[in-house]
């Protein structure tokens, strides 16, 4: 079995961090969004990636580099513009030849992995096999109708008055039956080839289509409030170590990954919490919840449950929570006379302030 990784698409929701950077390589729990797709793919015991990419195809291939040490072989596919997700299939028709494989959505996190699907789709092999969750809010999601035995009777995008609860994840596993449906689907009123009528083609031809209950928690980090809760979730999970250096002033509680060259000084870090290589803290409180990133600088600062990219400072500022900072973003006190807020933000971001 392959896997067809997903990372183009335009990454509108995730403004403004996605303006120079695709939505796949923002950081959670320390790591791109990406990689840890890439870790449950090879975790699943597939080792022949290839993954979409759009505009960003450098900025990936370098993030991604030589994914031997996952014991994995990438290539990547260019699509020209995001044309839907049945459009990634049909583009990687060489690459997928006869095989298998898993349609992964590269913006997607699945706690716990997706081994227990490999395995379900391998010992199974309908024509398409899906990972659904329970959703409270149904109308929001491509939702899967069920009949007892588990096979799809029904998908629908969006539903207004939702029949089922259990929302399509992004991981779709096909046998190459999914080409002749790709194949033969019209673009939608979005103008985008849509794999919910690539899977519904299926169904419509009595086609076996399988789904699979993920109890797991699992994200699609399309949105901001998506990011900060799956960092907060993969955070729980992290192995503390530290690697740079922590003075004997400050105090550590739960777990902290302190890495490489990272300096923690009279500072209060209380976890689950990743501090980056090379970001000096000092005088403040971090966490829980927070990831800083490489290379970021935070003086009598006090942040939780955030993420900031690398390069970020924040200094003199407190209760400063539910943030994402983006690259070399900087967070400041203003001077002690100043009358008002001074902002200097970039297109497309959201700024709450208190007063
Ligand atoms: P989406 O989140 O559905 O689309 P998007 O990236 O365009 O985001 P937004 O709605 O915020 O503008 O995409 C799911 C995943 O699939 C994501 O990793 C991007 C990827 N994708 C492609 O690679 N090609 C495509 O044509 C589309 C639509 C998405």
């Amino acid at each position: 079995m392959k896997a067809l990784v997903l990372s183009g698409g335009a990454g509108t929701r995730l403004r403004p961090f996605t303006h120079n950077s695709p939505k796949q390589l923002v950081p959670v729990a320390g790591k791109p969004v990406l990689l840890h797709a890439l870790e449950a793919i090879a975790a699943a015991g597939i080792t022949d990636v290839g993954i979409i990419v759009g505009d960003s195809g450098k900025a990936i291939a370098e993030a991604v580099g030589n994914a031997s040490y996952l014991g994995i072989s990438v290539e990547y596919i260019v699509q020209s513009e995001p044309r839907g997700l049945a459009h990634c299939v049909l583009i990687a028709r060489d690459f997928l030849d006869a095989d298998d494989f898993v349609m992964y959505l590269g913006d997607n996190i699945f706690v716990g992995g997706i081994g227990s699907a490999a395995a379900e789709f391998r010992r199974t092999r309908p024509a398409a096999h899906l990972v659904v969750t329970k959703v409270a809010n149904p109308s929001q999601y491509g939702i899967a109708e069920l009949d007892g035995a588990g096979r799809v009777t029904r998908l629908q995008e969006k539903p207004a008055h939702p029949n089922s609860d259990l929302a399509v994840t992004g991981a779709y596993f096909f046998t190459p039956e999914i080409h002749e449906a790709v194949r033969s689907i019209e673009p939608s009123g979005r103008g985008e080839l849509e794999i919910t009528d690539a899977v519904q083609f299926l169904i419509e031809r009595r086609r076996t289509v399988t789904a699979q209950l993920f109890t797991g928690h699992w994200a699609d980090t399309g949105t901001l409030g998506d990011l900060l809760e799956c960092n907060r979730v993969l955070l729980e999970a992290i192995a503390p170590a530290t690697h740079g250096l922590v003075d004997h002033r400050s105090q550590i509680s739960g777990p902290v990954i302190v890495e490489a060259g990272a300096v923690v000084r009279r500072s209060t870090i209380t976890g689950p919490a990743i501090i980056g290589a090379g970001s000096v803290i000092e005088d403040s409180r971090v966490g829980p919840f927070t990831s800083i990133g490489r290379g970021c600088q935070l003086r009598a600062a006090d942040v939780e449950y955030s993420i900031l990219l690398d390069d970020a400072s924040v200094f003199d500022v407190s209760a400063l929570a539910g943030s994402i900072i983006g690259k070399g973003g900087q967070v400041r006190r203003a001077h002690k006379d100043a009358a008002a807020h001074r902002l200097l933000i970039g297109d497309d971001s959201h700024v709450e302030v208190s007063a």
